[in-house]
């Protein structure tokens, strides 16, 4: 049967996110340079996102490029600037007619100017757009975000706009770049590596974790439904038993 098929309608996460990993080994296997994984992996980002507007996935969270990343050799990070910029522009009508939303988290302002003047075109365009949300995670780490928040709320109790015990789980929320969306109920991550490399820390506290050796650019949607109909075999217990929760 149809993957797609065997997929429960009534148990659909409403927000995904994904660590797309395994470009640069999917470019060695096919004897090219790891740009050219890059490129490829392009492919599966607009077949997951159309799959998530088929199965009625309201937001999907891309990790496309780490604090961290800023640390690779400077040709691969400058080749995946250009490629953001080059992507962006293409894809935007398309995603614009699909109905999807753009929108990003991370430190946008470290990012090159054209990048961020790209992005911002597409966000404006796409503002109205509500069938999905497609979160790019661009210069993000969670650490990086948490430590923001932290300040943040800082300077609102050393000003006195809040009293330190108002601090809460929500106010924390309130201050992260994903303030606007839910938590992820489902995390993906490709290429076999078993790690969440300092993504969504905070906002992964109860997602389910689903881990394939499928490489990035080989990730397509009959993969990306296998993930979803692995989240829906799992009973999510939040600390509660089996019994208590057939029982409701
Ligand atoms: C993921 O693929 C894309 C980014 C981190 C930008 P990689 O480039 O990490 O590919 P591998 O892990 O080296 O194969
Ligand atoms: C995580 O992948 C970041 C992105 C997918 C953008 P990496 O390939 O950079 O992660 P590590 O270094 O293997 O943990
Ligand atoms: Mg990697």
């Amino acid at each position: 049967m149809d993957l797609k098929e065997s997929i429960n309608v009534n148990n659909i996460p409403a927000h995904v996110a994904i660590i797309m990993d395994g470009n640069g080994r999917w470019a060695k296997q096919h004897g090219e340079d790891r740009i050219f994984g890059h490129h490829e992996g392009v492919n599966s980002v607009r077949e997951i996102v159309e799959a998530c507007g088929e199965i009625g996935v309201k937001y999907l969270t891309l990790y496309a490029f780490s604090t961290e990343n800023w640390n690779r050799p400077k040709d691969e990070v400058d080749a995946l600037m250009e490629l953001l910029v080059s992507t962006i522009s293409l894809e935007t009508p398309n995603l614009h007619k699909k109905g999807v939303k753009l929108a990003v988290i991370g430190d946008i302002h470290s990012l090159p100017p054209t990048c961020q003047k790209e992005l911002q075109e597409s966000i404006d365009l796409t503002a109205g757009n509500s069938k999905v949300t497609l979160i790019l995670a661009l210069s993000y780490s969670s650490k990086w975000e948490i430590t923001e928040a932290v300040k943040k709320i800082g300077r609102d109790v050393e000003e006195g706009k809040i009293k330190s015990s108002a601090i809460n789980s929500r106010l924390i929320q309130e201050n992260l770049n994903t303030k606007k969306f839910p938590d992820p109920e489902l995390m993906i991550r490709t290429s076999g590596e078993h790690r969440i490399s300092n993504f969504l820390l905070w906002q992964l506290a109860y997602a389910e974790f689903y881990f394939t050796d499928v490489l990035w650019p080989d990730f397509r949607k009959d993969e990306f439904f296998k993930a979803i109909i692995s989240y829906q075999n799992r009973e999510r217990r939040f600390g509660k038993t089996s019994e208590q929760l057939r029982s409701n």
